[in-house]
């Protein structure tokens, strides 16, 4: 059966790969990127190589009063809506220093400034009474690292916010699923150093389309993530203070 799915952040290689595969089983989509230029590049590659209906918008997580406009434009491109990945995401640059502008914009682009556009997603959902929120937090989320606790803190707390709403749409016949990938070979780790166990974008993006279908609430990409993550939040806080992670 075909779907509308909504992919925000549809310049990431990840959820590239993920709306080939949609596309491929003939899903109708939704690219919104803050630079939708680019994303008509793969719109035309899809629509000629998968056949899809394949629509293009502006998505910017630091600008939430073009959402409403942005999801009116779904609805009507698509007509309809039944699934929505959210992929964007920003690093950052190294953080030694703590203060500045850059906190607030990495929080924006991880996880406050996805709110407005995706609780639209949210209530669309609740009142058809069925849908699929799936959002990209990271394994960064699950514990603060001196290396990149703003970014983490970001991530961890959408991760927060989704199981929030996992719960309270949990009655409405909605869908929320948390994807926490470990190390992926894309845009934002390139030349980045201390990086290991990388997985291809392609491989996260196949797991994403699975993820989409069904399975379990949250999801750690590789699988193997989820027992390293287990480890590290074990080690008691007086340890793992003084460690350099
Ligand atoms: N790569 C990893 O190792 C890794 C690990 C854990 C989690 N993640 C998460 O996975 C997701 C995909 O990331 P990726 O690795 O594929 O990196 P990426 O290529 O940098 O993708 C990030 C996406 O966020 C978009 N974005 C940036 N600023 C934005 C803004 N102001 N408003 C809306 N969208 C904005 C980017 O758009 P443009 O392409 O137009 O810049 C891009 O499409 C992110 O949520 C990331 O945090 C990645």
């Amino acid at each position: 059966m075909s779907r509308s799915v909504l992919i925000l952040g549809a310049g990431s290689a990840m959820a590239g790969a993920a709306a080939r595969i949609l596309a491929e089983r003939g899903d109708a989509l939704f690219l919104a990127g803050h630079e939708p230029l680019e994303l008509q590049r793969l719109a035309s590659d899809l629509r000629i190589r998968c056949g899809a209906k394949v629509a293009v918008g502006r998505f910017d997580a630091l600008d939430p009063a073009g959402h409403p406009g942005l999801f009116a434009q779904v609805l009507e491109q698509l007509g309809g809506l039944d699934q929505v990945l959210v992929a964007s995401g920003y690093l950052g640059p190294d953080p030694r220093a703590l203060g500045g502008e850059e906190p607030a914009r990495i929080l924006a682009i991880n996880f406050t400034g996805l709110l407005p556009m995706v609780g639209l997603c949210a209530d669309h959902f609740q009142r058809q009474g069925r849908g699929v929120i799936l959002g990209i937090g990271s394994v960064a989320g699950d514990r603060g690292r001196q290396s990149n606790f703003v970014y983490g803190a970001a991530k961890g707390g959408f991760a927060l916010w989704l199981q929030g709403l996992r719960n309270r749409l949990h009655a409405s016949g909605v869908r929320v699923v948390t994807f926490k990938p470990g190390f992926v070979d894309t845009t934002m780790t390139f030349g980045k150093p201390g990086l290991f166990l990388v997985a291809a974008p392609e491989a996260a993006g196949a797991a994403l389309a699975r993820a989409l279908d069904g399975g379990p609430d949250i999801v750690y990409f590789p699988a193997f993530w989820r027992i390293i993550m287990a480890l590290i939040r074990a080690i008691p806080e007086r340890v793992f203070k003084g460690m350099k992670l």
